[in-house]
């Protein structure tokens, strides 16, 4: 079987890159932000990361959910951090202060309409309780995106993603560009190899992989294993024997490094015991894969490989991947 090229590899080394993807790739896509129970009542805020841009998830006081640059308008201080419950968002510099929904309610000593002190706003939106925001006004609903993994996980995992709740965030620093990251975890070419003990079948003829329309899903009827990629950095694994959905957010710090945050669902049903060895089993297949994107990163560094090569078939999740990454970044690079 032939092999295809891969995009070149000074798109995993390069900042200029980086800087291109933040607004190309990252921005106008659907991003997993994390847990919406910060934001459940009216008069609370969040910041959270889509890609590396802060951004302040907030429910004002009637119940609306909102998703908004968290940059001040003044001269560009970051306004919130963390979460909690206040009526108004007020920056740390120099006490702009601002609504809930966005709008200018007072900066101290000048005259400005709300509307020319307005935060930029983006969408949000929750998949039972996840969280998701894009810097996209016209994307479609989250709701409407995600839709066929949803079904996937009522049909062949056997779980209502409405009754999960977040029990565990566990950040783990990668020396990869995300692109890596991202890649590695959309083909299971390596699982067999690298996966044999942790997650044995997986790879195999009954793996089914579909793209759809904004998403890609996985399944293994076998194991009760149904998946989702969204683009560019969001990938969900639900594994209905555990009761879990492992939720996955790549963060770049960086070219060359990335936070991959894992979030557990679980089902209520399930005893701490049994969350405890599910989250030991997965952590130790994210175990086995952070080494390879550490050691793909110093290939490319070396300088020794101008493109590398797929699959077509094995890997059509990061073919298909690389086809998009280019697509974005199709007539920005010199
Ligand atoms: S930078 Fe925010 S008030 Fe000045
Ligand atoms: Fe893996």
């Amino acid at each position: 079987m032939g092999a295809v090229e891969s995009i070149p590899t000074a798109w995993y080394l390069d900042p200029a890159v980086l800087r291109v993807e933040r607004e190309r790739v990252f921005a106008p896509h659907w991003h997993y932000v994390g847990s919406a129970e910060p934001v459940a009542e009216p008069g609370t805020f969040m910041a959270v990361e889509l890609g590396d841009l802060p951004i302040v998830v907030t429910r004002d006081t009637d119940g609306v959910l909102h998703a908004l640059a968290n940059v001040c308008r003044h001269r560009g201080s970051l306004i919130a951090e963390g979460c909690g419950r206040r009526k108004t968002l007020q920056c740390m510099y120099h006490g702009w202060t601002y609504d809930l929904d966005g709008a200018l309610r007072n900066a101290p000593g000048l005259e400005l309409s709300p509307e020319e002190g307005q935060l930029p706003r983006l969408s949000v939106g929750t998949v039972g309780g996840l969280l998701f925001v894009t810097a996209n006004r016209d994307a479609p609903p989250i709701e409407q995106v995600m839709a066929p993994w949803v079904e996937l996980t009522r049909t062949v995992s056997g779980i209502d993603l409405g009754r999960l709740e977040r029990r565990r965030s566990i950040p783990h620093r990668i020396d990869a560009n995300w692109k890596v990251v991202a890649e590695n975890f959309l083909e299971c070419y390596h699982c067999p190899l690298i996966h044999g003990d942790t997650l044995p079948g997986y790879g195999g003829d009954d793996y089914i992989i579909v793209e759809h329309e904004h998403i890609e899903t996985h399944r293994l009827d076998s194991d009760r294993f149904s998946w989702a990629s969204l683009f560019p950095n969001t990938q969900l694994s639900c594994f209905g024997d555990h009761g879990v959905v492992v939720a996955r957010q790549l963060v770049p710090n960086g070219v060359g490094q990335t936070t991959a945050i894992l979030d557990y669902w679980f089902d209520p049903s399930r005893t701490p015991e049994q969350e405890e060895e599910t989250v030991a089993w997965f952590e130790k297949v994210v175990g086995e894969d952070i080494p390879l994107c550490d050691s793909v990163q110093r290939g490319l560094d070396s300088g020794l490989l101008e493109r590398g090569v797929l699959h077509p078939e094995q890997e059509a999740g990061p073919l298909a991947f690389q086809e998009r990454i280019a697509a974005c970044m199709e007539g920005a690079l010199a």
